[in-house]
């Protein structure tokens, strides 16, 4: 390990974060019954201009009268370079800061972005005498977000998460695709002929490159990289492979749009008792192994050796975290 530390992001379980616009107040009471991880209110994209103060007056009340027990909830402030941030940030923290857990920042482009939340958030915290701290949950969508991203991640203790948020990161990028996230035909490779002439169109993850990068930069600071929404919820092969995707690249959850996406995403980040049984059985294996001096192994056929005790532990213990939270 090195010597540099890094302070993990509190422990949360971020398996399905459930996304409600704060204009549909009629779907408040579902999310908070629902078995999403996380429920996010939000004030941002799907919240129409002219919506955005009632939107942001109906999150309120939701905040201080709803039962959210069970669950930790969000809110999604407008962006910086909007004229309803400040609004967002000052009238839900200090109306409704103490049921608050997490705010959710939009197309962070640097560190100073978080800086200036993290002020506002600081002097209404102290102001109100709030003890819990609100922590920050960001969308990395954004050319400039994605080139600060190591910045932008160790900005501030406030930050628990790094989310990627496809559609936005997109159109910052030019990519040629109007779906929100999931596979694009257009990101293929076709083969070389074989014998027969015959040639195969492989279809890529367009997204890999840039998730890939999000959760390094992520577990590099102690946060939850988190995959964001897949847009065509008719579509439950299609989420499962994505979610199982990102859940293979080390990501905690992903974003449910709809509540048929919240069970997928439940299953998808959470470890199979085949996977946790193996992972164990490793564990078990290794010790026997240190006790007899050795670091390398053979297990079932394969070798194991220390490096594989870490991984079979953080598989381990993502299980037990899920197990401790009772879900
Ligand atoms: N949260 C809680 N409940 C939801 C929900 C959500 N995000 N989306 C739909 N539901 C409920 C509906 O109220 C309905 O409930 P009912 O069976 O009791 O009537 C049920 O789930 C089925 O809904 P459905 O009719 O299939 O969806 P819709 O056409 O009403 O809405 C969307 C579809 C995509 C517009 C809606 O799901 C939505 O607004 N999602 C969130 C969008 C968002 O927040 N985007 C920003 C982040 S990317
Ligand atoms: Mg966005």
């Amino acid at each position: 390990m090195s010597f540099t530390t890094i302070e993990p992001a509190p422990l949360r379980l971020n398996r399905s974060e459930l996304a409600v616009p704060g204009s549909r107040t009629g779907l408040f009471e579902k999310a908070a019954r629902s078995a999403a991880d996380i429920v996010l209110l939000d004030l941002e994209d799907a919240v129409a201009p002219d919506q955005k103060e009632q939107a942001r007056r109906n999150v309120i009340a939701a905040l201080n009268d709803i039962d959210w027990s069970g669950r930790a909830v969000s809110v999604r402030v407008n962006g910086l370079d909007t004229p309803y941030m400040y609004r967002d940030v000052v009238d839900v923290v200090e109306q409704a800061g103490a049921k608050l857990d997490l705010i959710m920042i939009p197309k962070v482009g640097s560190a100073a972005d978080v800086y200036a939340l993290d002020l506002l958030v600081t002097q209404i915290e102290q102001a109100k005498g709030y003890r819990r701290r609100i922590g920050f949950e960001l969308i990395i969508e954004t050319a400039l977000g994605m080139a600060n991203i190591e910045a932008i991640a160790a900005a501030s203790r406030r930050v628990e998460s790094l989310h990627f948020g496809s559609a936005d990161f997109a159109a910052s990028t030019g990519a040629r695709t109007t779906q929100i996230g999931g596979a694009n035909p257009g990101y293929a490779v076709l083969t070389d002929p074989d014998g027969n002439g015959r040639r195969e169109r492989h279809w890529g993850d367009m997204w890999h490159a840039a998730l890939s990068r999000l959760v390094v930069a992520a577990r590099a600071y102690g946060k939850r990289p988190v995959d964001g929404p897949f847009g065509d919820f008719g579509d439950e092969a299609g989420f499962q492979a994505a979610a199982g995707r990102a859940a293979a690249l080390g990501c905690d959850g992903k974003w449910a749009i709809h509540p048929s996406q919240i069970a997928p995403a439940n299953a998808a980040f959470t470890p199979t008792a085949t996977e946790v049984a193996r992972a164990r059985a490793i564990l078990a294996a290794m010790e026997q192994a240190q006790r007899e001096g050795k670091g390398a192994v053979a297990f079932e056929g394969k070798m194991i050796d220390i490096a594989s005790i870490r991984q079979a532990q953080t598989l381990v213990g993502k299980a037990d975290g899920i197990a401790r939270a009772g879900r």
